[in-house]
């Protein structure tokens, strides 16, 4: 008899709660203790002294670069900032009201369709691939924002940093140092997170051979749900339906008693304060000394002491998502393209774990367990409607 299915070898867990999909040596969490680190760096380290580039660098190839050879990569990604005018052809064509999101997976998938997949083992085509993706992502996203406003899109400046040139494309407007150094500081935190949802979605689609931009298209279609990388658009909106310190409490808990969840709080790992929770509420206070107080501050700060009060028995504290909200309003994003920079980063953690995929592939094709009924006659559809 042919085996119509593999026998089911190991429990079923939901959600895959705790059950290995790849071995990987890009980054690790200890959600005990509250540590991320990315090739065995801790953030802080890498907050502390280097840049998103460098850490994208390191992530996709798996050590920190020379002087020498960091400055080539820049100059690759600053050549590579550039979108062909038919990618913005195709940005003008969309609806003014469409989620950024969606505009961002739609440009990356398309962006593809211009760079064929030739040899995916080979080392240039991961390169060329890694920094276009890297350089053009940003002006895609940037693009769409101001096309939406019917102005046209800003070019990228080559005189700006990573992160600066990001925000000047936002607004046409050359960011404060501090303020590009803060986003740009936003940007490795938000890089590489193990097996994340999103990035899982990435390694199944790039077990099947697919080209790198269908492989990120599908990333970023998981990372923008609202468990998931869209929560930090939520965090927000939340705290401006709270509206002021004094609603907190009968806000959170009607919200708990119908058993809602609060945005930006919990994880499936961390059962202590996401470690990039504590940097970025840092981040915010460090913007708010220098440009101006954020009322919301005030708000979140209450929410999370209420909230983790009444969370942390089970585990539940602030994530990522919690507070990188107001460090991007400060910076003067829209509320609705908060997940795209949380996409901007993540490029460099799926580009690497699409390239380790690769090396040692394996097409993902998990089983099941079957629940359903076995051999069941076909009934002609005359005789069904006496059945409905
Ligand atoms: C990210 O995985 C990653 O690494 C992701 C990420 C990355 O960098 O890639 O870190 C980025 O996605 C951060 C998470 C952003 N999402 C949110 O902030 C949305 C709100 N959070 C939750 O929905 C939830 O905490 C998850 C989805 C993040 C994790 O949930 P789990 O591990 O699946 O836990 P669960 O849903 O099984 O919840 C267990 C219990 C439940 O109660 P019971 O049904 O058992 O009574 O905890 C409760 C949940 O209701 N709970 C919450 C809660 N999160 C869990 N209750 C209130 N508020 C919450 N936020």
């Amino acid at each position: 008899m042919v085996q119509i299915d593999m026998p089911v070898v190991g429990e079923y867990k939901p959600g895959l709660e705790g059950i290995p999909a790849t071995q990987s040596n890009i980054s690790f969490i200890d959600g005990q203790q509250g540590i991320l680190e990315y090739r065995g760096i801790n953030i802080h380290e890498l907050c502390a002294q280097g840049s998103f580039l460098e850490t994208c660098y390191l992530l996709i190839f798996g050590y920190l670069p020379t002087a020498h050879r960091l400055e080539e990569f820049n100059q690759d990604i600053i050549f590579r900032r550039r979108i062909k005018y038919r990618i913005r052809d195709m940005i003008k064509c969309f609806p003014d009201r469409g989620h950024p999101m969606d505009a961002l997976q739609t440009c990356v998938a398309g962006l593809g369709m211009f760079y064929p997949l030739s040899n995916y083992h080979d080392a240039d085509y991961i390169y060329d691939a890694s920094t276009r993706l890297i350089g053009k992502v940003p002006t895609m996203v940037a693009a769409f924002n101001m096309m939406r406003q019917g102005n046209d899109p800003v070019m990228p400046r080559d005189d700006l940093t990573y992160a600066g040139n990001f925000l000047y494309m936002l607004n046409e407007r050359a960011p404060d140092p501090f303020a590009a150094k803060v986003f740009d500081t936003c940007l490795i935190l938000h890089a590489e997170h193990t097996v994340n949802a999103s990035t899982f979605c990435a390694l199944v689609t790039a077990s099947t051979l697919n080209d790198p931009y269908v492989v990120l298209a599908s990333a970023i279609g998981t990372l923008g749900g609202p468990l998931h990388g869209g929560a930090n658009e939520r965090v927000m909106q939340m705290l401006e339906e709270i509206g002021s310190v004094e609603n907190v409490k009968p806000y959170l808990e009607e919200r708990l008693e119908r058993k809602e969840r609060i945005m930006g709080f919990g994880h499936r790992v961390y059962k202590v304060k996401d470690p990039r929770a504590v940097i970025l509420q840092g981040l915010a206070e460090q913007l708010f000394d220098r440009f101006g107080h954020d009322r919301y501050y005030d708000i979140a700060l209450e929410l999370e002491r209420q909230a983790t009060d009444k969370l942390a028995e089970r585990g539940i504290y602030a994530n990522v998502d919690f507070y990188s909200g107001l460090v991007y309003k400060k910076l003067g994003v829209p509320i609705d393209l908060f997940t795209t920079i949380f996409a901007i980063a993540r490029v460099a953690g799926w580009l690497a774990h699409w390239k380790e995929q690769l090396a040692d592939n394996r097409l993902f094709r998990p089983t099941q367990v079957y629940t359903g009924l076995r051999h069941v006659k076909y009934l002609p559809i005359s005789e069904r409607e006496s059945l409905s």
